[in-house]
């Protein structure tokens, strides 16, 4: 079959470590389906910018941009995190998204049966959640004009949300495609009883919404959707909404899989090229220890396969492979409920390679 370039960007912290068991899992799926894989490395956040003065070189854009496909693990760590807004990690993760036209983040937030008890939530509320954050990824307040200047009572900071209805729209039309093909529910999030943004963003989908009648739409104020997500999770199906809002919703959709560590992403432009990386950070509190869950990695790999290279079949077989991991009681420390008997990194991706049928 075709040659698929897969441009691998590790990053920091825990990036490298849950990056490598994602690539064993490549690595075994062109022995199992006869895939053909070009992987290329670069470097990207804080690691750039100590080797290339930049978090992200041109060098690595360029071959993100021949690539069908990126795999990212994460950027970041408090070795950066005083330095001047060009030379943070975090920049170099805003500015390859916007660079590459990705303004689409998808993350599912799905429940398995046999985390349940790893949750901070109750089983009975947990059940049956199955949900998805789409998240507007290259515009509002990340990307608005940033200043500082000197006001009346002393220094004054100011970040703009900007939000231009073409904006709004592409990815409102994504989410209800999305919609769509599940059970066609879809919320969308905003806090338009205070933000004009959010004002633009609802007469938006409004507007939109006759032109996919077969999904129910319901707005949620941001505020009332934290609360409802914990209170009546498995209501939810798809969820719409800008940019930090769908930040940090994500982060709290995690929490009802268990861990963080649970949680994959892909981030999607018009056609089919996408980048794949796990919703968490480079979690610097355990990097380096051999520790991290690799799951949201390896499930990243899985969305690769599925939305942009169509290998369905493969992705399936990925995520029943993480499913009997998990079902027959394997735990890396995140989702253990006893901790004494977690495994690392490389034990959960070994076990998840050595699952993984056709
Ligand atoms: P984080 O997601 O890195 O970590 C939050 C908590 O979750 C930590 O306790 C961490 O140990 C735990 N955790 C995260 N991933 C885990 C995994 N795979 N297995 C087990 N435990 C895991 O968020 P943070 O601490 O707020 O941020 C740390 C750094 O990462 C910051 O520099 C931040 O800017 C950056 N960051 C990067 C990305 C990205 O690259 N996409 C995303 C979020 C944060
Ligand atoms: C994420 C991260 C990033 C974001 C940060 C590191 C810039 O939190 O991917 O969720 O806010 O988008
Ligand atoms: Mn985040």
């Amino acid at each position: 079959s075709e040659v698929k370039k897969i441009a691998v960007i590790a990053g920091d912290g825990i990036g490298p470590e849950v990056v490598a068991e994602a690539e064993k899992v490549l690595k075994r799926t062109e022995e199992l389906f006869g895939f053909k894989f070009e992987l290329e490395h670069g470097l990207f956040g804080g690691i750039a910018i100590d080797e290339r003065g930049t978090p992200l070189p041109q060098d690595t854009l360029e071959m993100c941009r021949n690539a069908d496909a990126v795999l990212l693990g994460a950027v970041g760590g408090p070795k950066w995190d005083n330095n001047s807004k060009e030379l943070r990690p975090e920049t170099g993760l805003l500015g390859i998204r916007k660079a590459l036209g990705l303004f689409s983040n998808i993350r599912p937030a799905v429940v398995f049966d046999c985390l349940k008890d790893a949750s901070t939530l109750k089983p009975e509320v947990l059940e049956g959640t199955d949900l998805i954050v789409v998240r507007e990824l290259t515009g509002g307040i990340y990307f608005g004009e940033k200043f500082r200047r000197e006001g009346p009572f002393g220094e004054e900071a100011v970040d703009t949300c900007v939000y231009n209805v073409t904006e709004i729209e592409r990815i409102v039309r994504q989410a209800f495609e999305v919609a769509q093909k599940r059970s066609k529910r879809l919320a969308s999030v905003d806090k338009a009883n205070v933000l004009e943004t959010s004002r633009l963003w609802r007469e938006t989908v409004n507007r939109i919404a006759p032109e996919y009648a077969d999904v129910e739409v319901e707005h949620v104020l941001v505020d009332n959707c934290a609360m409802q997500l914990l209170r009546r999770p498995s209501s939810f199906d798809v969820i719409v909404t800008e940019n930090m809002f769908g930040d940090i919703l994500s982060d709290e959709a995690a929490m009802l899989t268990g861990s963080i560590g649970m949680l994959s992403s892909a981030s999607l432009g018009e056609g089919s090229f996408g980048l794949y990386e796990p919703v968490h950070g480079s979690a610097p509190d355990i990097a380096g220890q051999g520790i991290s869950n690799p799951i949201a990695t390896i499930l990243s790999v899985a969305l690769m396969f599925r939305l942009t290279f169509g290998y369905e079949e493969a992705a399936t077989a990925i995520e029943t492979a993480v499913k009997n991991v998990l079902d027959a009681g394997h735990r890396t420390g995140d989702i253990a409920v006893d901790k004494s008997k977690a495994i690392g990194t490389t034990a959960m991706g070994d076990l998840i390679v050595a699952a993984i049928t056709r």
